[in-house]
C-alpha cells in the first residue's frame, strides 16, 4: 500500500544528496581537471575522514544515524583508487591526535590540527597517483562567530604548507571546501591548485554529494549565493562588525554584490551566482517585456558542450540612481534549467514584479515618504549567469516617479549616523541618515482590542473553533486572566508534554487550559533537519548556504516535504527554521543556517521549504526576526540601521515567505534593533509584519530573550512588552504556572490589557488550529497515518514517553535491566532543581582481561560528553564516571550508548557536582 506517512529513508537520503552535489560550487578548474577519471587519487587533509555535517550549535545538534564521510564515499567508488598508503598515514596520526570537540556549548573549535607532511610521503604519493584532492574544513555556529584569523577565515600554517606541498608534486590538484561560511581564498593565486570546490556542509549524505560533483556522476550546478571577496576587510560590514553592544549598520543596503558590483568591482574574486560546469552553455536572451507592473524575459539556454548537465540563469535590474541612489546590480528573478543533454535547448520564461525591484524611502526625498517607489528614469535588465558577467536584455523606462506601495513609517533609527549612498557618477557617498520622530510607546499605547467580555468556562473547546461551530472570540471570553498568562508562556526545553528532547511546548500548557481541548503544540530545531535531545536520530540535511547555492526552489521544496514527513511522525508542529537572516558578513557563526547576501534568493529559498513541509500539515519558523546577523554578545547587540535598510535587505526575506511562502510562525531574535528589542519591537511584529503583510499566525521569542520598553533597560521578565508587540509567545519558561514575570502585575496596574492578552492567545490558538496536534487531540489522526506509526515501528520508532527521575542532589538508579549489546543505548528523563553540573556513575563489571576494550559512551540532552573505555574486569564491580553539563533546564536526558558489547551494569548514580546559576 501506498502510504504516505511511511518516509522512504532511501528517497530521502537519495534527494538530500543530490541537492548537496547540486549546492557544491566550481570555482576553478583549469585544464578540465575535472571530474575525476578511472584513475588513483591521493586524498589529503584529515577532513576527510571527519565531515563537517553542519556547523554547532541549536541549528547543528541532529543525531543522525550516520555521516559519510568523503574518504568513505570515495573508497566506494568503483573506478577510483584512493591512495590507501596515504590514508593509512592519516588514520593512525588521528589515532594519536583525536578529532577535538571542545568541552560545552559553543567550545568546538573553528578547525581542528591538521597532519603535517613530509616531503618524502607526498612525493611518493605523488608518485603513485594521477591527482590529489585536498580537504580543508572549517565549523562556526552559533555564539561562535567565525575569526579573522588563521584557523578559522585564514588557513592556518600547516594546511597552507599541505597546499604548497601538495601543489608543488603533483599536477592536478583539487582543493574540497567543506566549510559553513566563505573563507579567505588568497591562497588559490598562491598556490594554483587546478580545480577549487566548495562543498558546504552537505548534511549527513555529505560525502557522497561531494563523490558525486569529483566523479562527474554530477555535473557541478551550484552558484554561489555570496561574493567572496579578496580580503575580509573589502565587505564594507566588517569595521562594525563584531562590537559588544551596538554595531551600526553603515553599509547600509549596500550588502554583498550590492556593494562591490557598485563601488567596488576590483575587489571581487569571485561574483555572485559564479559556478562552473564541467559543460559549457550558450544563454540567448530576447529584450525584457514590461507590461502592468511586471517585467518579463525570456531565455534560450543551450548546452554547447559535451557532458550533460543544468544551467542557472539570473536576471538583475540596475535602477536608474534617481535621488535616494540605488545598487547597480539588484537580483530579481533566477531558474535553473532540467538537464540538459549536450546540443539541447530550453527555453526559461522568468518574471518579477515592480514591487520586489522598487526602492523604500525613509527621507521623503522623492515626495513619498514611507513608500515604495520606483523612480522615474530607466531600468536596465541584465541576463546571465552570475552577477558580473550577465549582459543587457532590454530596459524599460518610467516616466514619471510610481508608488508601489504606501506603508507606514517604521522602527527606523533613533540614532543619528552616517549610511553609504551611491553619489554623482556613482561615486561612494554618505549621507545623514533619517532618523525616527515618534514614540513607538505612543502606538503601544493608542492600540484598541476587539471588546471580549470575560464570561468564564461555558463549556466550549478549542475543537468546537475548530468545527467552525463557534467562534473564536465565544472561545476565547472564556480564559481567565491566570489562563491568558499561561498560554503566552512557552515551556522547554525538552518539555514532557511534548515529543522528548524538543525545544518547546506551547499553547496547552496548562490542566486548565488543556480543559479547553487548548491542545500542546511541539516545536524543535531546526533548521537542517531536526534536533531532538533525547537521542532520537533524525535526518541530518544539507545546509542553507548549500541549498541557496542549488539555486532550485523545485529541489528543496520535495526535500523539505520529506522534513514535513519527518516533523509529523516525531509529532512536531513546527521546525524552528528557515533561518532567513541575512549573509551580512561571512564572519557571522550562524550563516550555514541562512541562505545567502541576497534577500530575493533567502526569500524564495526559504518559501520553497515552507510549502515542502507543509504538504505533511506542518511548517517552519522563520527566525530570526530580524537581522541576527552576529552571535558575539547576541543578547545585548542594538542592530542601528536605516528603515531603508530594513526593509529591503533585512526583512525582505521573511516578507517574501510570509506573502508566497505562507508562513505562519516566526522567531523573534535576542537583540535590538534600533534600540528597541525585536521580542518587543511593536513596529516589527504589528506596524510591518501584522498590518503591512498580513500575517495572522503566531510569533515566539528566541529562547530566554529579553525584552525592553522603549528607553527602558532589557529584561527576560518583561512579558507585557511582548504581548503589547504581539510576540505571542515567550519561549522557554520552565513552568508556566510558576514564571517570574511582569504579566499579573501589569494587567492589575493596568498597563496590560487583557484585549493585548486575548490577541496573542488567538494567534496561538489560530497557529494549534493549523497544527496536525489538534486533529490528533480530537482523537481524528487518519487510519493511514496510524498505520504508518505501527509500519515503522521497528527501528524507527519514536519514544513519546519518556520517564522521568528528580535528582535530589543524588539518585541511583537499578542497572541490571539495561541492554547493553553492541549498538544499545538507554535514555533516563532526569528532572532537577539544582542547576550545574553533574556526575554520572557507572557500577560496571565485564568479562575479559586486560585487553578487552568495552567502552560506553556518555551524552547529555544529546551532546556528546565523553567516552569511558574499560577493559575487562575478570567478573570484578568497579566504578566508572564522567561529568556532564551544565545542565541549566529541569528536563534533561542522560543517554548511555554501548558501541561494543560486553558491559553489565550494577547501578547509574547521576549526582550534582557543582551549582551553577546562568545568570539571566
Ligand atoms: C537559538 C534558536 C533556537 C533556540 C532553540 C536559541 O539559542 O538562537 O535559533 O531555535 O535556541 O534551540
Amino acid at each position: 500500500m501506498d502510504n504516505k506517512y511511511v518516509i522512504n529513508w532511501e528517497k530521502y537520503a537519495s534527494l538530500a544528496r543530490q541537492a548537496a552535489a547540486e549546492g557544491a560550487v566550481l570555482l576553478k578548474n583549469d585544464h578540465r581537471a575535472l571530474p575525476l577519471g578511472e584513475e588513483t587519487v591521493s586524498v589529503f587533509g584529515r577532513i576527510q575522514f571527519h565531515y563537517y555535517k553542519s556547523g554547532t550549535g541549536s541549528g547543528g545538534l541532529v543525531n543522525t544515524k550516520y555521516v559519510v564521510s568523503i574518504n568513505d564515499a570515495l573508497q566506494e567508488e568503483e573506478n577510483l583508487t584512493v591512495n590507501e598508503e596515504l590514508a593509512e598515514v592519516y588514520r593512525s596520526w588521528i589515532a594519536e591526535h583525536p578529532f577535538d570537540q571542545g568541552s560545552g556549548w559553543a567550545q568546538e573549535p573553528w578547525s581542528q590540527e591538521e597532519m603535517p607532511l613530509d616531503e618524502k610521503l607526498v612525493r611518493e604519493a605523488a608518485s603513485k597517483s594521477d591527482a590529489a584532492v585536498v580537504v580543508i574544513g572549517r565549523t562556526a555556529g552559533e555564539d561562535r562567530d567565525a575569526s579573522a584569523d588563521k584557523g578559522s577565515y585564514l588557513l592556518t600554517d600547516l594546511e597552507e604548507d599541505m597546499l604548497d606541498q601538495v601543489c608543488r608534486a603533483f599536477k592536478r590538484v583539487i582543493v574540497v571546501l567543506n566549510v559553513g561560511n566563505i573563507i579567505d581564498m588568497k591562497w588559490v593565486e598562491k598556490y594554483n591548485p587546478s580545480a577549487v570546490l566548495y562543498t558546504w556542509q552537505g548534511g549527513q549524505e555529505g560525502g557522497h554529494s561531494v563523490a558525486d560533483v569529483l566523479t562527474g556522476r554530477v555535473n557541478p550546478c551550484g552558484k554561489l549565493a555570496d561574493t567572496i571577496a579578496r580580503d575580509i576587510s573589502d565587505y564594507p560590514s566588517t569595521e562594525n562588525f563584531g562590537g559588544e553592544t551596538s554595531d551600526i549598520y553603515a553599509e547600509d543596503i549596500y550588502v554583498g554584490y550590492r556593494y562591490f558590483e557598485t563601488f567596488a568591482k576590483d575587489k571581487v574574486l569571485y561574483p555572485f551566482g559564479f559556478g562552473m560546469s564541467y559543460t559549457d552553455f550558450r544563454v540567448d536572451c530576447s529584450p525584457a517585456v514590461h507590461q502592468d507592473g511586471e517585467t518579463t524575459v525570456r531565455v534560450k539556454v543551450t548546452n554547447t558542450g559535451t557532458f550533460a548537465g543544468k544551467e542557472v540563469v539570473q536576471v538583475y535590474v540596475n535602477p536608474p540612481q534617481g535621488k535616494l541612489g540605488k545598487p547597480f546590480r539588484n537580483l530579481a528573478a533566477f531558474a535553473k534549467t532540467k538537464c540538459l543533454s549536450p546540443g539541447e535547448t530550453q527555453e526559461l520564461v522568468l518574471t518579477f514584479t515592480d514591487y520586489y525591484i522598487s526602492s523604500y524611502d525613509d527621507s521623503g526625498v522623492t515626495g513619498h515618504k514611507s513608500c515604495y517607489v520606483l523612480e522615474q528614469g530607466r531600468y536596465e535588465i541584465f541576463t546571465g549567469t552570475d552577477v558580473r558577467s550577465a549582459q543587457a536584455a532590454g530596459s524599460f523606462e518610467a516616466a514619471e516617479t510610481m508608488v508601489a506601495s504606501v506603508c507606514t513609517e517604521a522602527a527606523g533609527p533613533v540614532q543619528k549616523f552616517k549610511r553609504m549612498r551611491a553619489g554623482e557618477g556613482s561615486a561612494l557617498a554618505w549621507e545623514e541618515v533619517p532618523v525616527r520622530r515618534y514614540k513607538m510607546q505612543e502606538r503601544v499605547q493608542k492600540e484598541t482590542f476587539p471588546d471580549i467580555t470575560y464570561t468564564g468556562d461555558k463549556g466550549y473547546t478549542l475543537g468546537e473553533v475548530f468545527d467552525g461551530e463557534i467562534s473564536m472570540e465565544e472561545f476565547l471570553a472564556q480564559l481567565s486572566e491566570e489562563d491568558l498568562c499561561c498560554i503566552v508562556r512557552g515551556e522547554g526545553m525538552c518539555s514532557p508534554k511534548v515529543t522528548p528532547g524538543t525545544a518547546a511546548a506551547f499553547g496547552g500548557v496548562t490542566e486548565s487550559l488543556q480543559k479547553f481541548g487548548i491542545p500542546c503544540g511541539c516545536c524543535a530545531d531546526g533548521p537542517s533537519g531536526i534536533r531532538m535531545d533525547c537521542g532520537t536520530p533524525a535526518f541530518s540535511m544539507p545546509n542553507g548556504t548549500c541549498l541557496a547555492c542549488t539555486f532550485d526552489t523545485e529541489l528543496s521544496e520535495k526535500l523539505y516535504e520529506m522534513e514535513g514527513a519527518e516533523l509529523r511522525k516525531n509529532r512536531i508542529d513546527t521546525l524552528l527554521g528557515p533561518g532567513i537572516n541575512i549573509h551580512r558578513n561571512p564572519l557571522n557563526g550562524r550563516n550555514f543556517e541562512y541562505f545567502s547576501e541576497d534577500p530575493y534568493l533567502t526569500g524564495v529559498m526559504a518559501s520553497a521549504q515552507l510549502k515542502g513541509m507543509s504538504q505533511y500539515g506542518v511548517t517552519g519558523t522563520i527566525k530570526h526576526f530580524a537581522a541576527n546577523n552576529q552571535e558575539y554578545h547576541r543578547r545585548l547587540l542594538d542592530s542601528v540601521m536605516s528603515e531603508r535598510a530594513l526593509r529591503e535587505i533585512y526583512l525582505r526575506g521573511f516578507e517574501i515567505a510570509v506573502k508566497e511562502g505562507n508562513a505562519y510562525s516566526v522567531m523573534t531574535t535576542y537583540g535590538a534593533i534600533n534600540g528597541l528589542w525585536t521580542a518587543g519591537n511593536y513596529d516589527l511584529l504589528t506596524t510591518i509584519l501584522r498590518k503591512e503583510w498580513h500575517f495572522d499566525g503566531m510569533v515566539m521569542t528566541d529562547w530566554w530573550a529579553d525584552l525592553n520598553d522603549e528607553g527602558g533597560p532589557a529584561s527576560t521578565d518583561n512579558l507585557a512588552a511582548m504581548v503589547r508587540s504581539q510576540n505571542d509567545v515567550y519561549m522557554v519558561t520552565k513552568d508556566s504556572l510558576t514564571n517570574r514575570d511582569n504579566l499579573m502585575e501589569s494587567l492589575k496596574k493596568g498597563v496590560l490589557k487583557r484585549g493585548a492578552l486575548l490577541r496573542c492567545a488567538g494567534n496561538i490558538c489560530r497557529m494549534l488550529i493549523k497544527s496536525p496536534v489538534m486533529e490528533r487531540t480530537l482523537g481524528r489522526m487518519s487510519e493511514e497515518e496510524q498505520l504508518a506509526g505501527e509500519v515503522m515501528a521497528g527501528e524507527d520508532k519514536v519514544d513519546f514517553h519518556i520517564t522521568y527521575h528528580k535528582v535530589d542532589g543524588s539518585l541511583t538508579l537499578d542497572g541490571t535491566h539495561i541492554d547493553t549489546s553492541k549498538g544499545k543505548s538507554v535514555v533516563y528523563g532526569i528532572l532537577l532543581d539544582t542547576f550545574g553540573s553533574y556526575t554520572v556513575r557507572l557500577k560496571v563489571k565485564a568479562e575479559g582481561g586486560k585487553l578487552a576494550q568495552i567502552p560506553v559512551s556518555v551524552f547529555a540532552n544529546g551532546h556528546l560528553e565523553g567516552t569511558v573505555t574499560i577493559n575487562g574486569t575478570n567478573g570484578e564491580w568497579i566504578e566508572i564516571e564522567k561529568t556532564i553539563g551544565p545542565l541549566f533546564g529541569p528536563h534533561n536526558y542522560v543517554r548511555l550508548y554501548f558501541a561494543q558489547g560486553g558491559m553489565e551494569i550494577q547501578t547509574v548514580t547521576i549526582q550534582l557536582q557543582e551549582e551553577m546559576d546562568r545568570g539571566f
